[in-house]
């Protein structure tokens, strides 16, 4: 892996950083110094004097509002000259349109001009107690080597490069090379099978893939480059792919790939900058929706950054030289925004969490904690209960008294692990941000802060809409819910900087998913309670995605998988509530006539496809054979039933009298507690 020497020849201003133009903020002149002190640019907002009425402003102004913190908070090498250029009705989203930037110049040149010893990345890795610094010059100068070489090697402005590697600092590196050139990224999480990153690879239609010999996670080696090896058989766009070294263990070398670092050795440390528009593409991040087939979320360059390094900066109060520690893995939208863009825009230090909570022990997150003195502290509601049953001891073994915020983030959190984050890692003294947002949002679209420093924080809700964002209720008749003490599908009545430009090759389907549902607004597929005092509370799904320990997943996409299988006639997949992982996955699955198979090894084989064609977290924790699935007569699956049957709500079956045969119920109710008996 590349290593920090903290002795590589000397940072050359290129001339793109040099042109870059200096913001420009039209000040009033009158005094507002508490709201300014809190944001700056609110100086320049008429009649703005609290945190309150710049919220209101930021909604109700969005233009004036996005048009002074995009000059403020980034750099461009030519202004924009449209704010925004949006018709949520057709999903046409665009922002700052006739600017010019470059996203790898925002997150490292600019702070290597100001600070080019502060450190931008501490790689915590899997071995305990070995994590590694790289300041922003480092890492500008690492970005710099791998973007040469991928120049070098014919990526170009608009290609897709997919990465497929564990978090580390040459994955970071690589996302900010693709930026510098212009090239767009496809990080693929690598717990995902061969057979799911060859999908996202062909979709992508990426011909270069950067991946690392072997990954470790939790003491254990991952064959991640045998992965890529079996995925890109089935690729015939990929034309090569580069290899770092995460381990010392050779690994076999076939003529398209190319040993990462030794030819890294070979590129100057500067690399002329790419000058994007705005609306460019920055990177692509396949997500699960409600069918089988995973689509690729399309995030663009502008508006994408300036969302992530804002909401990065007022949710968790993130002030310089603070320590930020988000332990997503950067295949996901929360690595991508808040431990790769957000904090390097913001010029923080950022963790890389390599490990997992539980290795080697249930401190892990606070000894980390301690050593790296981290300030904010950003996790899963999952890990929050998983460690929550090993007991207050391995929190209390360590000093975590640098923590100022706790964050949660992917799953609705629930009271009890709320409280034990909020009383026992937090001593009492923190303040615990629940985040709501999405792949397709970009950044945090719903969290208690910011808001007045002491405004209730009401445990597992996420309350309040971050500037700019208008979060809606609509019923099932599609009318505005006005009132307070409602319920209803959670949708955005406004577009924001943030969110998603369209799906990857598939405008339409982007258009049918979240614009065309309530015309007028963009359909978030959550459905949320607003309080009395109106504060927003997730309810889950509307949707067939399930989620699991806080990885999206489509029923649809296991199913599709379960079908596959020889023996196997039909499938139901749904989500239960499951005591760590927040959902566990149940699969009903029906037997084609006159099959005769042992259910046990038939339940050990369908697991193990899903495994191999999706990724482990997928796999079904039970797996009931039916004899058949209640139906409705036009035939289709009735999963709001099978939902209450795994769930023992019997009473909550509700209206049965489209049921094509209301005796297939019964049927499953009876396999259902002969099942839970046996286990
Ligand atoms: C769910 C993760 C309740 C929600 C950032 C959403 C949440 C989906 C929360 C997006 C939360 C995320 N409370 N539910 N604080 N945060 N979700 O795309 O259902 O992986 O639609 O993005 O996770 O998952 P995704």
């Amino acid at each position: 892996m590349w290593l920090p020497c903290g002795c590589t020849s000397k940072y050359v201003a290129s001339s793109f950083a040099r042109r870059i133009l200096a913001s420009h903020l039209h000040v009033s002149g009158r005094s507002r110094c508490n709201v300014a002190a809190f944001m700056p640019e609110a100086a320049g907002f008429e009649g703005v004097s609290g945190r309150a009425a710049l919220r209101e402003l930021s909604v109700s102004n969005s233009e004036s509002f996005w048009a002074a913190v995009a000059r403020h908070r980034l750099s461009w090498s030519i202004p924009f000259h449209t704010v925004q250029d949006c018709d949520l009705s057709r999903g046409k989203i665009k922002w700052f349109e006739g600017g010019k930037l470059n996203v790898s110049v925002n997150c490292l040149d600019r702070h290597v001009h100001t600070c080019p010893e502060r450190v931008a990345l501490i790689w915590e890795r899997d071995e305990r107690g070995s994590e590694m610094k790289y300041t922003y010059r480092e890492l500008l100068e690492m970005t710099c080597r791998v973007g040469n070489l991928l120049r070098r090697h014919g990526v170009k402005r608009g290609d897709c490069v997919t990465i497929y590697m564990p978090t580390c600092p040459l994955a970071v590196a690589s996302m900010l090379a693709c930026a510098r050139i212009g090239a767009a990224h496809n990080v693929v999480f690598a717990g995902f099978s061969a057979d799911a990153l060859a999908e996202r690879i062909r979709d992508a239609q990426s011909s270069t893939v950067i991946t690392v010999n072997q990954g470790v996670r939790g003491g254990k080696v991952i064959e991640l480059k045998k992965t890529v090896d079996t995925a890109v058989e089935s690729c015939p766009t990929v034309k090569q792919v580069f290899v770092a070294m995460r381990t010392d263990n050779p690994v076999t070398m076939t003529a398209r790939d190319i040993a990462m670092e030794e030819e890294m050795l070979k590129e100057d440390v500067v690399c002329e900058p790419a000058v994007m528009n705005s609306e460019d593409v920055l990177f692509l991040l396949y997500t699960s929706g409600s069918t089988g087939k995973p689509k690729g979320l399309v995030h663009t360059q502008a508006g994408y950054l300036l969302y992530a390094a804002l909401t990065h900066r007022y949710v968790f109060s993130y002030h310089d030289g603070d320590v930020f520690g988000c332990v997503a893995d950067i295949g996901w939208i929360t690595g991508h925004s808040y431990v790769v863009y957000g904090p390097l825009a913001n010029g923080a230090t950022t963790v890389l969490f390599e490990s997992t909570p539980i290795y080697p022990d249930p401190g892990r997150y606070w000894d980390m904690v301690e050593r790296l003195k981290i300030n904010q502290f950003y996790g899963a509601p999952t890990a929050i209960r998983l460690l929550l049953k090993y007991g207050d001891q391995w929190v209390n073994k360590y000093d975590r008294s640098t923590l100022k915020t706790l964050g949660s983030v992917g799953e609705p959190i629930n009271t009890e692990a709320w409280e034990w984050y909020h009383r026992v890692v937090g001593d009492g003294r923190c303040p615990v941000v629940d985040t709501w947002w999405q792949t397709e949002t970009g950044g945090i679209c719903i969290a208690p802060r910011p808001s007045d420093p002491d405004a209730e924080i009401v445990p597992g809700m996420a309350m309040r809409p971050f500037f700019g964002i208008k979060p809606v209720l609509i019923d099932t008749e599609g009318e505005l819910l006005t009132s307070n003490n409602t319920s209803g599908a959670l949708c955005m009545a406004q577009p924001w900087p943030g969110m998603a430009r369209t799906i990857h090759n598939n405008h339409q389907r982007f258009i049918e998913t979240y614009f065309q549902p309530y015309p007028g607004y963009f359909f978030t597929g959550d459905g949320a309670y607003r309080s009395e005092e109106g504060y927003y509370q997730i309810t889950g799904r509307l949707d067939d995605v399930i989620n699991v320990s806080g990885h999206r997943i489509g029923t649809a996409e296991i199913e599709d998988v379960v079908n596959q299988c020889p023996a196997v006639a039909e499938s139901a997949v749904i989500g239960y509530t499951h005591s760590i992982k927040g959902q566990g996955v149940y699969a009903f699955v029906v037997l084609k006539k006159g099959i005769d198979v042992k259910e046990a090894d038939l339940s050990r084989q369908l697991n193990g496809m899903v495994s191999e064609k999706i990724a482990k977290y997928a796999s079904p924790d039970f797996i009931q054979f039916a004899q058949r699935l209640p139906k409705t007569r036009s035939g289709k699956i009735m999963r709001r039933v099978l939902r209450k049957v795994v769930e023992s709500d019997l009473e909550g079956l509700g209206d049965l009298s489209t049921l094509d045969d209301p005796a297939a119920v019964q049927e499953i109710i009876q396999e259902q507690s002969v099942l839970s008996e046996s286990t």
